[in-house]
């Protein structure tokens, strides 16, 4: 049984379609990634998948469970987490509070994962008190992944973590994604950083114009001469 299976997703806003039957599936532990190009629907789909919007046609399970049209609040009580690729933190926030509010439906005491987010990410460590507008780029990133990661989910679906990073940050961002899933998390990745989001991955998605183009394992679509010449630069 695959964690997550998505088949046949038809999803769009309002009486535009985007997504015209998309298919996906990952695996407990694994990270996979989906590329394609700018407005081929990636977004939308990790939307669909979340509850952000509700799928036309199509369906979504998670650990075998119909998890189709549910809200986001449900969605995240069951153990699947989103980070967008902006507005993904409260700026006004301290960091502390943002950790905070990353386990907004935590009832139990959870202060030691708390504390395992600062040992996982030791540059928030030392600026709890800081508001999260305070942060750098890649600070903020890394703040983004650990309130997420505070429901202590079996997936994280990541909406391009490392764009608009500078370079030097890019590393440091599929550094922290590689050992989140080490740890047991499964990660789905969307990433215009192509070559190193497959580097990691598993398995990979093309999606080309909301339909699914090509798949394959991560090291293959990685030496695919076409996929290089399209999306990885050459
Ligand atoms: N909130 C929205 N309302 C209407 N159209 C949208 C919205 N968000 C995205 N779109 C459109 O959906 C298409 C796919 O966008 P998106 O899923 O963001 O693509 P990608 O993430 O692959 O770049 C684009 O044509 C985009 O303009
Ligand atoms: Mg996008």
């Amino acid at each position: 049984m695959s964690l997550l299976k998505v088949s046949n997703i038809v999803a769009g806003y309002g009486e535009t379609e985007i997504l015209h039957g998309v298919s996906i599936a990952i695996e407990e532990g694994h990270v996979v990634t989906i590329i394609g190009p700018n407005g081929s629907g990636k977004s939308t789909l990790l939307k669909a998948i979340f509850g952000l919007i509700k799928p036309k046609k199509g369906q979504v399970l998670f650990q075998g469970k119909d998890i189709t049209g549910l809200a986001p609040e449900t969605v995240v009580r069951r153990g699947l987490c989103y980070v967008p690729q902006s507005s993904n933190i409260f700026p006004s926030l301290s960091i502390n509070e943002n950790l905070e509010m990353g386990a907004f439906i935590r009832t139990d005491d959870f202060r030691q994962r708390l504390e395992e987010m600062y040992l996982l990410f030791p540059d928030l460590a030392g600026r709890r008190k800081d508001r999260a507008g305070t942060l750098s780029g890649g600070q903020r990133q890394m703040l983004a992944l650990a309130r997420a990661l505070m429901l202590d989910p079996a997936l994280l679906l990541l909406d391009e973590p490392s764009a608009g990073l500078a370079p030097s940050m890019v590393g440091s961002v599929f550094e922290k994604i590689l050992g989140i899933n080490r740890s047991g998390v499964a990660i789905l990745l969307v990433e215009q950083n192509a070559r190193e989001a497959l580097k990691l991955s598993s398995w990979g998605y093309v999606l080309a114009s909301g339909r699914n183009q090509l798949e394959d394992r991560g090291e293959n679509l990685l030496n695919n001469p076409d996929v290089a010449r399209l999306y990885l630069g050459g």
